[in-house]
């Protein structure tokens, strides 16, 4: 009954929320289920930073004129925000493009070597599953862990086993998300600890999980985070950050430097001596004048606060799997197949599932995407940026994997459904802290006319 009555009084909270910061939505008839592509800005937070462009004048930092030195002031205001956030006092904060640069940069800076081994999960990123290309340049091996069919979990005996098995190894990098950007299914924390008392470092991937759950850096302690600001707030789009933990600052080697990122060069000796500190990675000029809107986002979920966004993700989550699961066809056969664990105390907002006929044929995910966007939904289809996910999800063989790769010189996702002869790929949607209950009931009415329709997929 106390739950209940949370639950109700979120209700009401969201949906003034909604009206307050979201209401672009309603004039524009937008449902917009797409939150893990991109989180919606509110409005106020526009506001507030209008409002400090028009009102400041602000030069380029790295100087100590009086413009340069309030854009400092501000971008250092952004770090110690951030660092305060996610209760970071033993990480350094650098400011990056977004997650997929602050990956880019453990990618280029891990030492990897001859006897390296990067171990990551079947359920990553294409930005982390990039970072083998840099292990393999420099001669090291890397390795996947499996995911579990059934619900797209962690293997974690495999990942016992190969975390166990790596002894001759040096450099050791173990990575993977804390939330899948696919299935939404948070992954355990604890592999963090246990990959560090076995001796590897550890790159978590939080994109996907800061934007709904808090993420407390004093409790656990990976060495390398990567996180993307419009995922959590909206705005501004084009800042994320890397946060590197003080202790594994050194082990990260930086192969050139660039403006801001050194104390001295000299060009008649080849000498340069790189910054101690953050800005060591960031090259040329920050984004001094977007940077400061990280405050007030930050500031603006604070506010709304991570027990009532995790809660409120949660009841959506809960509504949205049982409706789904009710909508059947005449012949009593269930129209939506979901993939994943449907556990919502190791899930976030975000769901993949596909669309099947009477026939238990499945609707093509293009068709799908066409008809939603019709009916002004966003939603994604695809693989997004996640092979792992899809290749399980989908039956792909390392053999046909293979096959591909070794008869083409180039290829697409769609010459690939083509060589298959079958489909692959899913529809996602995310909810996320402007999302309604009528956003849902729209949604849902949306896949109630897939009831009794046949599916002239021709794979
Ligand atoms: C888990 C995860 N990692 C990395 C990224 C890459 O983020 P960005 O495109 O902002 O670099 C994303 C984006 O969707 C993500 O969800």
């Amino acid at each position: 009954m106390e739950q209940q009555n949370t639950l109700i009084n979120h209700e009401d909270f969201f949906n003034d929320l909604r009206k307050k910061e979201f209401s672009r939505l309603d004039e524009t008839n937008q449902v917009y289920l797409d939150y893990t592509g991109g989180n919606l800005y509110p409005k106020s937070l526009l506001e507030k930073h209008f409002n400090y462009l028009q009102k400041n004048v602000l030069g380029n930092p790295h100087s100590t004129n009086p413009t340069s030195l309030l854009s400092t002031q501000f971008v250092q205001e952004a770090r110690e925000k951030v660092i305060s956030f996610f209760n970071a006092k033993d990480y350094y904060c650098i400011f990056t493009s977004n997650a997929s640069g602050a990956l880019h940069i453990v990618g280029e800076c891990y030492p990897f070597k001859k006897n390296s081994l990067f171990l990551l999960t079947a359920d990553n990123h294409n930005s982390v599953n990039g970072i083998r290309e840099y292990c393999k340049a420099k001669g090291g091996e890397f390795k996947y862990c499996q995911i579990n069919y059934e619900d797209l979990t962690l293997n974690d005996q495999q990942i016992e086993n190969y975390l166990n098995s790596a002894d001759g190894f040096d450099n050791k990098l173990f990575a993977y998300p804390a939330q899948s950007n696919v299935s939404g299914i948070k992954h355990n924390l604890n592999w963090i600890e246990k990959a560090k008392q076995k001796g590897w470092d550890v790159l978590l991937d939080a994109a996907a999980f800061v934007p709904t759950t808090p993420l407390d850096l004093s409790k656990i302690t990976p060495d390398f985070i990567s996180i993307s600001f419009y995922k959590i707030f909206g705005y501004p789009t084009g800042i994320g950050c890397l946060l590197v933990h003080k202790d594994k600052f050194d082990k990260l080697q930086k192969p050139w430097f660039a403006g801001g990122t050194v104390k001295f060069v000299s060009i008649n000796y080849p000498g340069y001596f790189l910054a101690t500190d953050h800005e060591r990675f960031e090259n040329g000029t920050v984004n001094y004048l977007d940077i400061p809107a990280i405050t007030n986002g930050l500031n603006f979920i604070e506010e709304i606060g991570f027990d009532r966004i995790t809660n409120r993700i949660k009841f959506l989550m809960a509504h949205l799997i049982d409706d789904l699961h009710k909508i059947k066809h005449s012949n009593q056969h269930n129209v939506v197949r979901i993939f994943g664990s449907e556990d919502l105390t190791r899930k976030g907002g975000t769901l993949i599932f596909n669309l099947l006929d009477d026939d238990g044929k499945l609707f093509s995910i293009e068709d799908v995407e066409q008809m939603a966007n019709e009916n002004k939904i966003s939603l994604r289809t695809g693989c997004f940026c996640n092979p792992g996910i899809d290749e399980i999800n989908n039956c792909v063989s390392t053999d046909e994997l293979m096959k591909y790769f070794t008869t083409k010189h180039n290829g697409s996702y769609h010459d690939m459904l083509y060589y298959l002869g079958r489909m692959r790929g899913a529809i996602r949607i995310s909810v996320g802290i402007a999302t309604t209950m009528n956003d849902l009931n729209k949604f849902i009415d949306f896949i109630k006319t897939f009831v009794d329709k046949k599916s002239n997929l021709a794979v």
